[in-house]
């Protein structure tokens, strides 16, 4: 909604990347064999902050009936997210890697595969409040930024567990003197920029002299070149992990459409999870 997304906004069309919903009408032979369907789908024609969108019926994934709605809603953008950062890591690898903003939605499923994948997690949060919880997701350690100790903590937990993999969301200061303080090898991946602030890159010798590398991580760019048995696993993937409980979505609150603009930023306040809007 406010452009920085690396899509142009347009006006007069509705916000909103992904739903679930049920199909009303397709046109051609794959969108008519949805049709009466409940699917989770990407808005790739029309906004999906809508009662009724345009998907491509190829971006519409059929549900099982034990995937709830409110998972539903949430099966696409960071479910596929998180299995491709995950892979990322056994690409590299490193048998550990190092997360932040380790509390959000995406940060949660990431531990929790992880942790079934045998990696070991190293979350970085901004405020105390959440260590258990994110130990209970998945994390091996949790590290708090604003803490007094959290220089002493990173170095301790980077020399235990040697992580060659910085999955960041945040993109500050405090994510690059992690990245200076990592490995031989290591790959930083930019995948959100949660913070307005510009980090320093202070030590430009370690691109040179320790194989340091930071590379930028898009689902946009990563679905469409991601082989086609591939993407089809992963899907099957996700859902089953909803299925099983092995994930969920965490949900703050539920919003009818036509108040959902003046209520939804306050709701997202309370940290407690994302904000469904039905219409
Ligand atoms: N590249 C891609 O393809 C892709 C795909 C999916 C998601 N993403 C990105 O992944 C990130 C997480 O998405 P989500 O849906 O899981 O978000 P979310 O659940 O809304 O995440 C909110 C979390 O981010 C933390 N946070 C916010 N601003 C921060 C800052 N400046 N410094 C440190 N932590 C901060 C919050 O910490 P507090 O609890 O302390 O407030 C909260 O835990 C977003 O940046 C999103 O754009 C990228």
């Amino acid at each position: 909604m406010q452009g920085g997304y690396g899509q142009p906004r347009v006006q007069g069309q509705a916000a909103g990347f992904e739903g679930v919903g049920r199909v009303v009408a397709g046109n051609g032979a794959l969108a008519e064999k949805l049709v009466g369907q409940r699917v989770a789908f990407l808005g790739t024609v029309t906004g999906t902050w809508a009662r009724h969108a345009l998907s491509d019926a190829a971006l519409c994934i059929p549900l099982h009936d034990a995937v709830s709605d409110a998972d539903a809603a949430a099966l696409i953008v960071n479910p596929l997210t998180a299995v491709a950062l995950v892979d990322r890591v056994k690409t590299a690898k490193s048998q550990s890697f190092i997360l932040n903003a380790a509390g959000s939605q995406l940060g949660r499923l990431i531990l929790g595969l992880a942790r079934d994948e045998g990696l070991a997690a190293i979350a970085v949060i901004r405020r105390s409040g959440v260590e258990d919880d994110l130990r209970d997701a998945g994390a091996d350690a949790v590290l708090v930024t604003s803490a007094d100790d959290f220089t002493k903590s990173a170095r301790a937990a980077i020399k235990a567990h040697k992580p060659r993999v910085l999955l960041d969301a945040v993109g500050d200061q405090a994510t690059a003197d992690l990245f200076f303080a990592m490995p031989n090898g290591t790959r930083w991946v930019s995948y959100g920029k949660m913070s307005d602030e510009a980090p320093t890159l202070s030590q430009m010798g370690q691109f040179i002299f320790m194989d340091k590398h930071i590379e930028g991580f898009w689902l946009s760019r990563w679905l469409p070149s991601a082989p086609p048995e591939r993407r089809t696993a992963v899907v099957t993937q996700v859902q089953e992990r909803f299925a099983s409980g092995k994930w969920s979505t965490r949900v703050a609150a539920e919003l009818p459409l036509d108040s959902a603009i003046d209520r939804i930023l306050p709701m997202l306040a309370t940290g407690r999870g994302k904000v469904m809007i039905r219409p």
